[in-house]
């Protein structure tokens, strides 16, 4: 049985398909190969099948990261179809606890935030108005909470 994660952020352009990209990769890397699946969705449908933002493509292929995600928005199915439901901000955690079919399902959803262990950041800042620098840093913080998502994963399937 595969562990299904999906990531949330507002466009699903910046920082959700990155996160996507980067926990893939370490997946790739490690003993859960083939045991995780990743995938990521918005909270809005206004970029529905448009490819990631190109600034967020460019900084994260620096990195090694391919991003090849088309956007798409969050629907109710994913409560069901998905153990991991992981959004990047206070925004985005409202608007999806409020859409979840059932308090059960609602226990699905994390902040990307409590897996972070080298930033003491509280939320994945939305790098769509920021420069270059924002796209970085958010590349930092998603490279820190993969690492923790990872641990994580590793410390239940040993469980
Ligand atoms: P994301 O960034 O939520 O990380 O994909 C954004 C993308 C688009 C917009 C805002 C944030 N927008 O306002 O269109």
């Amino acid at each position: 049985m595969k562990i299904k994660i999906l990531f949330v952020c507002l466009g699903n352009i910046c920082r959700s398909p990155a996160a996507e990209s980067i926990l893939r990769k370490a997946v790739e890397n490690s003993d859960l190969r083939g045991l995780i699946e990743t995938d990521s969705a918005g909270t809005y449908g206004g970029h529905a099948g448009q490819p990631s933002d190109e600034r967020m493509r460019r900084a994260a292929a620096r990195r090694g990261y391919a991003m090849t995600h088309l956007a798409r928005q969050i629907h109710s199915e994913d409560f069901e179809m998905f153990d991991l439901i992981v959004v990047m901000d206070d925004n985005n955690y409202e608007q999806v606890h409020r859409s979840a079919p059932s308090r059960a399902l609602a226990q699905k959803i994390f902040r990307m935030a409590e897996f972070c262990h080298t930033s003491d950041c509280t939320y994945i800042p939305d790098p769509y108005y920021e420069g270059h620098a924002g796209f970085e840093r958010v590349l930092d913080l998603l490279e820190d909470g993969c690492d923790g998502i990872l641990q994580y994963l590793k410390n239940q399937s040993r469980s």
